[in-house]
């Protein structure tokens, strides 16, 4: 099969946001508790934290990330996570039918977010609480004055405020199954005045406003335009989550849930401008994807589970190849929508649907979607191009036209041409002719190949078999059937 992809150095998208290769850590399963935070581990550091899952978290180049929940957030209450560590109450988390031990809170995670160069993105509750814990929390963690919460946090041990910039008013409030679930109009209300009073404490902040949970929810569209009405003179971003999973087995459809995360973004962004009309305003409310990944083997388990354990094993997507080929494309996507999606979140980090797994007292290794993630974090800056595809096609189970090649452009700030492809034939290779305007004796000098002939293979404690290779350079580029790629042009 052949493909042509077609771009012009003045065609642009827009600059990309580096925050878009965010991710995200939840006080649910072991993603803190034996993920980040395992005082009796071999490596762990003079804070209890693992000094491998460091490294590998390093290694990932994580702009941002995303705490402490999740729906767990909905029943939070920050301050039982601050302060001497044998004082702090255990309690019931509703959320995951766990035991919460709060022996790691918002202290311990921004030093944390330190030790990995990221920045914390902090979400607060508005299930059972609302702007009061809200703004008591914004004083803690930004504040220079010389009052209660501030100096709470002095006490503590930080003189210094966290200067957290990013900040999401609650967590998924369209879904039945957060606590305290609202309406859209209940929500678009308590998230307005908690906007108001976090800004007046510290008006450099940006905040998140809740969007839909998933594109297929009944009440997606009016729940977006109800809560933008409230809210939009406060908020900057509006949220989006999907997980996908190839749930029946079709593997042609399942990498073609690509297509549907583009619709979700696209019409996301036009309700946000259909306000922003209505309302005759200037701003623009732009997008934080902040959860997204593959998610569905693992999620029915609480059904059968045992309930009220600490840190159990829950939600550890054993992920494969084709995993990481979705993830690939899902990518693309926020890559090629740069200029509205601002932020994303690959949901999440450690043992929870992560790239990132640890053994309790043993190995940390990287999963198969830990490698597409780390090379878009590590290559995919820049501007993105505006391309055309021609190539042939095939039918999503919607009856959408699905082309084989799936791919995004980006001239970085260097002047390199990176493209990020993924074959989606499952038997056909194919011949790739880049044709590129405005960049004259440009050559193609690296291409990066994640492959395996068997789409089920996965990566173990014990053996990678799933890693990036390095493709030879020839006259011609060829992209294996179902295959990831990176390529990189320079003059
Ligand atoms: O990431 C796992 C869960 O998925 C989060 O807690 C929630 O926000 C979403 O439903």
């Amino acid at each position: 099969m052949k493909a042509t992809l077609s771009f012009n150095k003045n065609n642009i998208v827009d600059k990309i946001d580096r925050r878009i290769y965010g991710s995200f850590i939840e006080h649910l399963g072991r993603a803190v508790y034996n993920g980040i935070y395992e005082p009796t581990h071999p490596t762990a550091d003079d804070m209890g934290f693992r000094s491998d899952v460091i490294e590998l978290t390093k290694e990932l180049n994580v702009p941002v990330v995303r705490y402490p929940g999740g729906n767990f957030v909905s029943g939070y209450n920050w301050e039982d996570g601050i302060g001497d560590k044998s004082k702090r109450p255990k309690k019931l988390d509703l959320a995951w039918f766990s035991v919460e031990t709060n022996q790691v809170g918002i202290d311990e995670f921004q030093e944390w977010a330190k030790r990995v160069n990221t920045e914390v993105m902090m979400a607060v509750n508005l299930g059972t609480r609302g702007p009061d814990e809200a703004r008591n929390l914004i004083e803690y963690c930004n504040a220079k004055t010389d009052t209660y919460y501030a100096n709470l946090r002095r006490a503590n041990g930080f003189e210094k405020p966290f200067g957290i910039k990013l900040w999401c008013l609650g967590n998924e409030m369209d879904g039945w199954w957060q606590i305290c679930h609202k309406t859209a109009e209940e929500y678009g209300r308590i998230a307005t005045e908690t906007a108001k009073v976090l800004k007046w404490i510290d008006p450099s902040i940006e905040l998140v406003a809740c969007g839909s949970s998933a594109s297929n929810m009944p009440t997606f569209g009016e729940w977006e335009r109800t809560v933008l009405d409230h809210t939009y003179d406060y908020v900057d971003y509006v949220s989006l989550h999907c997980y996908y999973g190839n749930n029946d087995n079709d593997t042609a459809n399942y990498l073609a849930r690509a297509e549907d995360m583009d619709r979700f973004i696209k019409i996301t962004a036009d309700i946000c401008d259909e306000i922003k009309a209505k309302k005759n305003s200037d701003k623009t409310v732009n997008l934080s994807f902040d959860e997204w990944n593959v998610w569905y083997r693992t999620k029915d388990e609480e059904k059968t589970r045992e309930r009220w354990e600490t840190a159990p094993h829950l939600l550890e997507e054993h992920y494969n190849f084709e995993d990481a080929l979705l993830v690939g494309c899902m990518l693309i996507s926020l890559q090629n929508h740069c200029d509205r999606v601002k932020i994303g979140c690959l949901a999440q980090l450690i043992n929870v649907i992560a790239p990132i797994m640890t053994e309790n007292n043993g190995v940390a290794w990287k999963q198969t979607i830990y490698y597409p993630y780390m090379l878009a974090s590590l290559f995919g800056n820049g501007t993105t191009l505006k391309s055309s595809v021609k190539c042939p096609s095939y039918k999503s189970n919607e009856g959408w036209d699905i082309p084989y090649l799936y791919s995004s452009v980006i001239h970085t700030d260097s002047d390199e041409i990176i493209v990020f492809c993924v074959n989606r034939s499952l038997d056909g290779d194919m011949e790739l002719d880049v044709d590129m305007s405005g960049f004259d004796g440009y050559k193609l000098y690296e291409h990066t190949e994640l492959y395996s002939d068997n789409l089920d293979e996965k990566n173990t404690k014990d053996s990678e078999s799933v890693k990036p290779s390095k493709r030879e350079i020839a006259d011609k580029i060829l992209l294996k059937k179902h295959s990831w790629n990176m390529l990189k042009f320079k003059k």
